[in-house]
């Protein structure tokens, strides 16, 4: 963890994105509805800074990594990069310019990378597209850099491989080499160590967080896991049904989770992604609405501390210290966990727990 300043507080902002909501069409013509992937999103993300964004599945955080990658329009809402709006990006070239500047990394290392070619050819290429003004013998030693940096050594020898002859972890390095090769502010990473071992995790954490330190890059690291989020990131931002519920600094907020949700979260370490319903307390209401969803919290049916207003009034994200915004009717009375009556403290010391478990798992540092 650094200790950065949150980007709020410094104006010193790489993205900022404001009211961005994307909504999809589904169902046939005479069934149309309306599916809120994400809606009204506030975000953004600093300079060096890597922003978590954690949810259960189908809270839309991939849809946000797709807005952010300008793979998907908006249905409305801006994101504004270096200061500039990306709705101005018209043209062809001007969007592949801005993608080279904020490439994604996915989930899947096995997929990303063609198995035909040896290392080099994906590499050689993507320098030959972004970087016209290298040779090469400058591609060469450009692709070499960067397998050094991205912990791959000797460079010279990955670069002779196949896919099939490296591990996932290696290969996910390989994806993280490629989306280097454009020299890139922001790395948008949708799940990309969630296919790894446990072992092999922990190589790739710290790889994301000595390039935002050396090679000043910036992250958005989708994960369900919060013990990682914690060991890599500097702020949170916490989805739920299209909705940011909770964003902030990542300790204060994993101290101190304000929304009933964020909590929920948290009591489920180390598994996040375990339905609602194992929780005590936690197995009431329907799953959130988001076709055609209604106005009011789409917490309310699963929230214990739920009061009429959260049936009408959608909650807005509200400041409740600095740069720690939340978006629940009665976040200022949330101190204790509303579903175990524990405080804040011994969830958040659940998750230190799980964390702990998990670093001395990975103490053998992974070389993959
Ligand atoms: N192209 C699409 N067309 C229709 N619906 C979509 C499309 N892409 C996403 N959705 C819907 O939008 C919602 C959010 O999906 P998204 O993939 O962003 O969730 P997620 O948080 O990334 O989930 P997971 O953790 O499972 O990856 C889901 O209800 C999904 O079915
Ligand atoms: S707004 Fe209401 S329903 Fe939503 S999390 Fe807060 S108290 Fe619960
Ligand atoms: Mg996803």
């Amino acid at each position: 963890m650094s200790e950065h300043p949150t980007p709020d507080a410094t104006g010193d902002v790489l993205l900022r994105a404001t009211g961005l909501t994307r909504h999809f069409q589904i169902g046939g013509a005479f069934s149309r509805r309306t599916l809120h992937a994400v809606d009204e999103a506030e975000l953004t993300i600093g300079h060096n800074e890597i922003v978590a964004l954690a949810g259960e599945s189908g809270s839309g955080k991939s849809t946000v990594a797709r807005l952010l990658a300008m793979v998907y329009k908006p249905t409305a809402g801006e994101i504004w990069f270096d200061g500039k709006p990306l709705s101005g990006r018209r043209s062809r070239k001007d969007q592949l310019a801005y993608r080279s500047q904020a490439p994604m990394v996915f989930q899947d290392p096995f997929s990303s990378i063609n198995p035909v070619y040896r290392i080099s050819h994906g590499l050689l290429r993507s320098l030959k597209l972004h970087r016209p003004e290298l040779d090469a013998a400058g591609r060469e030693a450009e692709a070499e850099r960067l397998l050094t940096t991205v912990g791959l050594t000797p460079a010279a020898a990955y670069m002779q491989k196949y896919p099939y002859e490296m591990s996932g972890g290696q290969r996910q390095r390989i994806g993280f080499a490629q989306a280097l090769a454009s020299n890139p502010k922001l790395i948008i990473a949708d799940e990309p160590v969630s296919m790894l071992d446990a072992s092999i995790r922990i190589g790739l954490l710290n790889l994301m967080t000595e390039l935002r330190d050396k090679s000043n890059v910036s992250f958005l690291y989708i994960t369900h896991d919060l013990a990682s989020a914690r060991y890599a990131a500097d702020r949170l931002v916490v989805m739920y049904a299209g909705h940011i519920v909770e964003q902030g600094p990542i300790e204060e907020i994993l101290a101190e989770p304000r929304h009933p949700y964020t909590q929920l979260l948290l009591a489920t370490v180390p598994d996040p992604r375990a339905p609602l319903s194992e929780l005590a307390g936690a197995d009431r209401g329907e799953p959130p609405r988001v076709v055609d969803p209604v106005p009011g919290c789409r917490f309310r049916a699963r929230c214990p501390i739920a009061v009429a207003e959260c049936a009408t009034v959608t909650p807005p994200l509200r400041q409740l210290s600095e740069g720690h915004q939340v978006a629940c009717h009665r976040a200022e009375t949330v101190t204790d966990s509303v579903w175990t009556g524990h405080t804040s403290k011994e969830l958040s010391s659940n998750e230190a727990h799980s964390n702990e478990a998990s670093s001395s798992e990975h103490s053998s540092k992974e070389s993959a």
